[in-house]
């Protein structure tokens, strides 16, 4: 993680665009976002809260909302997805990852503001996170879910994971996906020379 320059948190920021072409400007969290990330999941269906929780509730409890703010910490990170709407920047998608590194996993969570549900949001966000966990040196990234939950289970599948039973709790199940790129060959620009970064840092890091 030391090639990672968190001071200077900007130069990961990475643009997504939307199935229909939409821009989004997908970058780490800041103390500013703190009311519109609560705002945020206060605005999720009580069904997307459940889902990405799982378990009722109604917004970010304070100590949770306080490891969102945590951007590094333990090598856990918070990134959001950002819109232009009515000429305000607005959060419309987030996701959450941990770096494992005596596993070599990446593991995240993520939600989609209800009203942009089927916009191609999740998959560009998940692709992004595979970008991340190469850069990292990651060889596995995965997530957990409950079984009901169709369209996380849906949208996994379609993006190249395999299901595997949750080690302690019946109700969810892990998507697991084997990361297989080398640094050069990392589609996101800003992550590619983090890997190629880390690699001169560190010559013997796998390619
Ligand atoms: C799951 C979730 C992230 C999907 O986000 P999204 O941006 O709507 O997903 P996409 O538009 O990229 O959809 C990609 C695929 O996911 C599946 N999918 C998405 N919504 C679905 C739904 N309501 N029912 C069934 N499949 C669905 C489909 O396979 C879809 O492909 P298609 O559009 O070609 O049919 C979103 O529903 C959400 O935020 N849910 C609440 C939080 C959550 O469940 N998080 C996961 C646990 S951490």
């Amino acid at each position: 993680m030391s090639t990672l320059r968190l001071e200077d948190l900007k130069q990961y920021s990475d643009v997504m665009r939307t199935r229909h072409g939409e821009r989004l400007d997908l970058r780490f969290v800041e103390p500013r976002d703190t009311d519109e990330l609560q705002h945020y999941f206060r605005s999720l269906s009580t069904h997307s809260r459940y889902n990405r929780f799982f378990g009722a509730v109604s917004e970010l409890p304070k100590g949770l909302l306080r490891d969102f703010l945590e951007v590094g910490e333990r090598d856990r990170f918070t990134i959001v997805a950002t819109m232009m709407v009515d000429g305000f920047e607005t959060i419309v998608a987030e996701a959450r990852y941990a770096f494992h590194t005596e596993t070599a996993t990446l593991e995240f969570g993520l939600s989609v503001d209800d009203r942009w549900h089927g916009h191609g949001i999740a998959t560009a966000l998940m692709k992004n996170l595979e970008c991340r966990a190469a850069a990292l040196g990651a060889e596995h990234m995965f997530g957990d879910t409950l079984r009901s939950n169709e369209a996380m289970v849906s949208l996994a599948r379609k993006s190249g994971f395999a299901f595997v039973n949750h080690p302690d709790d019946w109700k969810l199940v892990r998507f697991d996906k084997e990361i297989s790129v080398g640094p050069k060959e990392i589609p996101c620009a800003s992550w590619r020379l983090a890997a190629l970064s880390r690699q001169a840092d560190n010559p013997s890091a796998s390619a």
